[in-house]
């Protein structure tokens, strides 16, 4: 019998590594073994998987190659390729080695995008690029605000897509938002700022970074508009306006009136991370807030969603004051950005191809998040969506029905059925009771691995 690919099928890939023909050959022989590749069932097209595992066709061909010589798989000329009957042994040869805790297969974890997609093609033709064009004394030690090239390509992307206002002069280019914001921290600190406003709730590790310098941080709650105002605020305030991290609200344009005022008769400082503004899906994206008030708001995007967290790769639009003493400590911890991935990123903005990868990737999440909602719609009674009302990220915020599984429940469940994601709970700031919740990303699994990982997602939050 004939069956199409099984739509549970998870070939156990490591994606931290490319998976080469013989880790592919090897995961399609577990799958076959486990039983998780049926007897008879036709495995898909080496054109297909290639392009789902973001590999070279040749690499899937080879591991059909070997499978067929192994007696794994039957090919059969002008006929798919099917797994054959008689290895198709259910039971497992290797048990996995605890299973109430097996590793986690589904990544819903939020903060993560979908690393199959990189454009390692254009990054690569890119890289070649700019690497043959560089002068031999770009490989000194460089300017420690960032390659003039990446801070001129950003200052037009910057303005084009996030209504930026800025200059290559304002821009410093830093290893990750994470290196951003302690630079700044530091920079204040040393100005003599004491304390610094989150939203609440938001990413206990951003906040812990001036928390490190000694720095009193607070949390100030976030409603249906973003961060309240009416709060009296630090000096310096933290917001995420494009998209909430973790409720996923956009700051309203009343409220970022409001913020925007308050910083300029006051002269505060807003800190602005624009970690997936990119990503809007219902309509055009708002533009930044540093766009309002280019001398109150220091403005940060980085490359971890749009691209990958491993670049490290992220950009700072300061108003002018800050400029020196940021780029002075950059300067003295000596972690300039590395050359090649600037120049790669420059080139990459430069041809068009930074804008066409993001495209493609808000057209992919965009129909994920719609899967994950039709997924998740005959659970709403239990867990609501939050907010409703704005479509944009890389992840969804659930409401926990207070009545029902706990936060922790919810972990424990998902950790038996190989889910990873995360709970509300860590990201508040202020002690005491808060509504209970679960963070998704929806951007982290692969392709072919998003239906059934979808599958696992809705069997942890039945009820
Ligand atoms: C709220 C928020 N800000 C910023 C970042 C980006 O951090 P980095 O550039 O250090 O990877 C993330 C990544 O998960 C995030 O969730």
């Amino acid at each position: 019998m004939t069956v199409g690919w099984p739509a549970s099928l998870d070939l156990h890939l490591d994606w931290a590594d490319r998976p080469d023909s013989s880790k592919l050959a090897e995961a399609l022989r577990t799958a076959i073994r486990e039983g998780r590749l049926p007897a008879g069932s036709r495995v898909p097209s080496t054109r297909a998987l290639a392009q789902d595992l973001g590999v070279a066709r040749g690499t899937v061909t080879r591991a059909y190659d070997q499978l067929v010589t192994e007696g794994f798989l039957l090919s059969r000329q002008g006929a798919p390729t099917t797994v054959a009957e008689r290895l198709a042994s259910p039971d497992p040869i290797d048990a996995p080695p605890d299973p109430e805790t097996p590793a986690p297969r589904w990544d819903f974890r939020p903060g993560r995008p979908n690393l199959s997609s990189f454009p390692r093609r254009d990054w690569l033709a890119a890289s070649r690029r700019a690497l043959q064009a560089t002068p031999d004394g770009d490989l000194d030690y460089g300017d420690p605000q960032g390659h003039p090239a990446l801070r001129e390509a950003l200052t037009e992307y910057l303005a084009r897509v996030r209504a930026v206002a800025t200059t290559p002069e304002r821009i410093i280019i830093c290893n990750g938002y994470s290196q951003a914001l302690s630079l700044l921290s530091k920079a204040l600190h040393d100005q003599g700022l004491e304390s610094i406003d989150f939203e609440d709730p938001s990413l206990p590790q951003l906040r812990a970074i001036p928390a490190g310098f000694g720095m009193a941080v607070r949390g100030v709650p976030v409603d249906r508009d973003g961060i309240d105002v009416a709060q009296q605020l630090s000096r310096a305030v933290v917001v995420t306006p494009a998209h909430q991290f973790p409720l996923g609200v956009a700051m309203s344009s009343a409220r970022r009136t409001e913020l925007v005022q308050l910083a300029k008769a006051e002269d505060r400082l807003i800190i602005e991370d624009d970690y997936d503004g990119e990503f809007r899906f219902d309509r055009r994206p708002i533009g930044s807030l540093q766009g309002m008030a280019p001398n109150h708001v220091a403005y940060a995007g980085t490359a971890s969603k749009t691209l990958a967290p491993a670049l490290r790769l992220a950009w700072l639009a300061l108003p002018p004051h800050l400029v020196a003493p940021v780029r002075a400590l950059k300067e003295h911890s000596g972690l300039h950005a590395p050359l090649f991935e600037q120049l790669a990123m420059a080139e990459l903005i430069r041809s068009g191809a930074y804008d066409q990868h993001v495209r493609r990737s808000r057209a992919v999440y965009r129909r994920r998040r719609e899967q994950l909602l039709d997924a998740l719609s005959d659970l709403r009674a239990h867990h609501r969506p939050y907010p409703a009302g704005i479509s944009a990220g890389l992840h969804i915020t659930l409401q926990l029905d207070p009545e029902g599984p706990t936060e922790r429940e919810v972990l424990t469940r998902a950790r038996k059925h190989s889910v990873e994601l995360e709970v509300l709970g860590p990201h508040w700031a202020a002690p005491g009771q808060h509504p209970p919740g679960v963070v998704v990303g929806y951007a982290a699994p692969a392709e072919h691995a998003f239906r059934p990982a979808l599958q696992a997602l809705v069997t942890v939050l039945q009820r």
